[in-house]
């Protein structure tokens, strides 16, 4: 069944592979809405972060929801070595400077996830606020699923922070397991977190809820 992935109800969700060509800033928008309190640390301010992004965004790694041609959701993967968000050291410390950038690059080193042999890691999910809860993020799920498979990867594995048990909820019910969580009480004063648990679903698998 096709969720009621409607919008606004003036047209149909498309899900492609690949932020479109112009779609950059909206794409960093989307992701530093949702992201934004886990990322200040690292990027803020905002009027810096959301430009970082979009110039460091690797379109390829993402898949993207749309309606009426407009962006409403994206989820982001590694793959072969490159992930969604992008920005090198050198990148982080022209744009914040050597002092200040160098504090911000240890705090971005513990966002760091790098995938196993035969994991695709999606890393970032995020569906525009007035679109959320008609199944929008689900096609996104199952989207970076099937490419999974045809990478010929063995499971889809992900990070959710012990703040966020509504979309701990959705990976369950889409069929991700939870296999650890590292708790880092000592960073939930700093990041608004204090344990991250990963989540593994392996391909060929489908959600508990059919689509
Ligand atoms: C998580 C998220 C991508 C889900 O997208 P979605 O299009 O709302 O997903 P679906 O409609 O397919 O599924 C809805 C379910 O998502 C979960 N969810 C998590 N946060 C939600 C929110 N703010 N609003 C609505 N649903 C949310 C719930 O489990 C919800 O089911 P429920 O209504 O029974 O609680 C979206 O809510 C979002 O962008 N949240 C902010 C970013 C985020 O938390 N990303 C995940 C980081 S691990």
């Amino acid at each position: 069944m096709a969720p009621d992935a409607s919008g606004t109800g003036t047209g149909q969700v498309t899900v492609r592979r690949g932020i479109p060509a112009g779609a950059e800033r909206r794409a960093a928008e989307l992701y530093w809405d949702a992201f934004g309190r886990k990322l200040g640390p690292a990027l803020n301010p905002p009027e810096k972060a959301v430009p970082f992004i979009a110039a460091h965004l690797n379109a390829d790694r993402a898949v993207c929801a749309l309606l009426d041609g407009q962006l409403i959701g994206l989820a982001g993967y590694q793959l072969g070595g490159s992930a969604l968000t992008g920005g090198s050291a050198g990148a982080v410390l022209r744009t914040y400077g050597h002092l200040r950038g160098l504090h911000r690059l240890l705090i971005l080193a513990l966002f760091e996830r790098r995938p196993a042999p035969g994991q695709l890691v999606m890393d970032g999910i995020a569906v525009d606020p007035g679109a959320r809860g008609r199944g929008v993020g689900s096609l996104l799920i199952e989207e970076v699923a099937t490419l999974a498979a045809e990478q010929d990867c063995r499971e889809v594995r992900l990070d959710v922070i012990d703040t966020n048990p509504r979309a701990r909820a959705l990976y369950e019910r889409r069929g991700f397991v939870a296999v650890r969580t590292e708790r880092t009480p000592y960073l939930r004063a700093l990041l608004g977190f204090g344990a991250v648990t990963t989540m593994h679903r392996p391909v060929g698998t489908r959600g508990a809820r059919d689509l």
